[in-house]
């Protein structure tokens, strides 16, 4: 039996413990250019003692950024930009991840406290977005991405290796594919955004092969020694949830199969008309699925958030990996708090020595 602050291992990677930091877009990047609020906030992440911290959502190109403030690794510039925040993170002990994205038809979008909507069109801070058919969102997001053509598949295929052999060379050592959320991946599989009827729509080989060839061509640059992983939306909440499930394990099973490390499991937001029943932890017991009929590590998040739950959800085998986000937002030393109420062995937590020195001998009240 594992618990929360025993070190895990994957591939030649070894995290301190079992706490990892998903992904979180800033909107702060100007250009896809990161700054110093992405210097400070990650580097503070990664000495609150996490295992992994794995940065935003990172566009593969200027049109695969989800708002005009997202991160990019399309340049050099962009990339070098990251190797003071990898050895920030890996100062603090914990291992730095990228997750790369391209967004699809939610591209093009306000930041999320500027109405999350799309851009109007006629607004030049927008642009045209991409998708797999011709097929609006809705809701919130009305714009009508052009259909891909196969060279646009190609080329987006390409963006991703070039990013992955960006991040490789800026020393990041977890790469994570994102899949999930009702992007550009998790819409082509999915039925509600791909209607093409070529090798890219309608049978489950065909909506899963972008998915794969990308994983494929990826794998291919990404050190075979470091853990290369993908986040997917495994369920939508539609009301067709056991056919997608199913699908979905399937496409797991052929990840395993290329090459894939781990599967983030995640939602796949593909329809402004999905009820997802949120609970603490509600995603564990399907994550817990996958990695049993893919047999393929999984981590994965959504209100996993008190020190208690996390540490239930890898004692018993649900997960590999517990995603702890808005809670570190919340608190950047939540795995310090949490190693405090579980009443864990000093030696197996770490704060930095200016930290440390006083809050051992500091009783929290
Ligand atoms: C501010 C913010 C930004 C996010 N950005 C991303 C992202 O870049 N990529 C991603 O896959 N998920 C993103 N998410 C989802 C989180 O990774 C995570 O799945 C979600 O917050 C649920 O976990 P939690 O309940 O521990 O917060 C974001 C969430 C938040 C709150």
């Amino acid at each position: 039996m594992s618990t929360l602050f025993e070190p895990y291992k994957l591939k030649d990677v070894y995290l301190r413990n079992r706490i990892a930091i998903p992904p979180m877009c800033q909107y702060a990047a100007v250009d896809g250019l990161i700054n110093d609020w992405h210097r400070v906030h990650l580097a503070g992440l990664a000495r609150g003692g996490a295992g992994l911290v794995i940065v935003e959502a990172t566009a593969v190109s200027p049109e695969g950024r989800i708002t005009p403030g997202c991160t990019g690794i399309w340049s050099d510039e962009q990339a070098q930009a990251f190797a003071p925040v990898v050895a920030s993170i890996k100062a603090a002990g914990a291992v730095p991840g990228i997750q790369i994205a391209h967004a699809g038809r939610k591209a093009s979008s306000n930041r999320p406290w500027e109405g999350d909507n799309h851009i109007a069109a006629e607004d030049p801070r927008g642009w045209q977005t991409i998708a797999p058919s011709a097929i609006a969102f809705g809701a919130h997001l009305p714009r009508v991405p052009e259909a891909m053509t196969l060279q646009d598949i190609a080329r987006v295929c390409e963006d991703f290796v070039a990013a992955a052999k960006r991040a490789r060379d800026a020393g990041f050592e977890w790469l994570e594919l994102h899949f999930a959320h009702g992007y550009l991946g998790q819409s082509f599989f999915s039925r509600h955004s791909n209607q093409r009827n070529d090798a890219y729509g309608g049978s489950l080989d065909n909506r899963s092969r972008f998915l794969l060839e990308t994983l494929a061509a990826v794998r291919d640059v990404w050190p075979e020694h470091l853990p290369l992983t993908a986040r997917f939306g495994v369920v939508e909440y539609d009301g067709r949830d056991d056919e997608t499930l199913a699908e979905s394990i399937e496409l797991a099973k052929n990840f395993k199969r290329e090459g894939l490390d781990m599967l983030s499991v995640s939602l796949g937001f593909s329809t402004p008309t999905a009820e997802i029943p949120w609970a603490p932890a509600f995603l564990t017991r399907i994550a817990e699925r996958v990695r049993r009929e893919a047999q393929l590590p999984v981590a994965s998040a959504w209100g996993i958030d008190t020190p208690e739950l996390a540490n239930r959800c890898i004692e018993n085998g649900q997960l590999d990996l517990v995603m702890v986000g808005r809670a570190h937002l919340a608190d950047p030393h939540w795995p310090y708090s949490a190693a405090r109420k579980l009443g864990i062995d000093r030696a197996s937590w770490t704060l930095p020595a200016p930290y440390a020195h006083w809050l051992e001998r500091y009783t929290v009240s």
